[in-house]
């Protein structure tokens, strides 16, 4: 069977990524991380990504001199994406919203640090999601893989996994202990899929 292209968008530190490159090394996963996209000057995932030898794009959206229109940024963005013509996109810990011709050309999805439906949608990313759980005060959170559609963390729901919360948590300590599970759900996911 083919290799697979995958390409990576990452907002920030890129574990999951990092994840997902020792997996298509190792040979856990069939694929090969054709590119990784970020949306934020000096993002660590980038770095990964060089370090890897995987071509990486830096397309920060708040750079005005380069994107003075939303649009101009969607462009640059689906101009890279278009360039690795990618077997599968994966969304890990990208902070912008895709635009709609992206999630309807293209197998796209993304990895969230809650249990979906619970604590997804607009407003609910990084340390806010986990934030909210122990404010609510969840005896247990998790990680879920989710196609993306046009909506924010409403597509189909491909694989979810459960942690514990535990008394005297911090947003911080549950944090790291869902972003464990994620490095193992993000690959079984991408597993599932090719
Ligand atoms: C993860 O918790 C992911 O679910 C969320 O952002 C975090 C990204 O971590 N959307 P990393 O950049 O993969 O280390």
């Amino acid at each position: 069977m083919a290799v697979k292209k995958i390409v990576v968008l990452a907002s920030g530190g890129g574990s999951n990524l990092q994840s997902l490159i020792d997996a298509a090394e190792n040979g856990a996963i069939n694929a090969r991380i054709a590119a990784v996209i970020s949306d934020r000057r000096g993002a660590f995932a980038l770095e990964r990504a060089k370090s890897a030898g995987i071509p990486s794009y830096e397309h920060d959206r708040f750079d005005k001199a380069r994107f003075a229109v939303r649009d101009d940024f969607d462009r640059a963005v689906a101009d890279s994406i278009d360039a690795h013509a990618p077997d599968l996109i994966v969304l890990a810990g990208y902070l912008s919203i895709l635009p709609r011709e992206t999630v309807t050309r293209y197998r796209v999805i993304n990895i969230h640090p809650s249990l979906l439906p619970k604590f997804g949608g607009m407003g609910f990313y990084g340390r806010k999601v986990h934030e909210a759980v122990i404010a609510a005060g969840e005896t247990e959170s998790g990680a879920t893989v989710h196609y993306v559609d046009e909506g924010v963390d409403t597509g189909g729901i491909i694989v979810q996994e459960r942690v514990p919360v535990m008394p005297g948590d911090t947003a911080e300590t549950l944090a790291a202990r869902v972003l464990e599970t994620e490095h193992n759900l993000i690959v079984t996911a991408v597993k599932m899929l090719l």
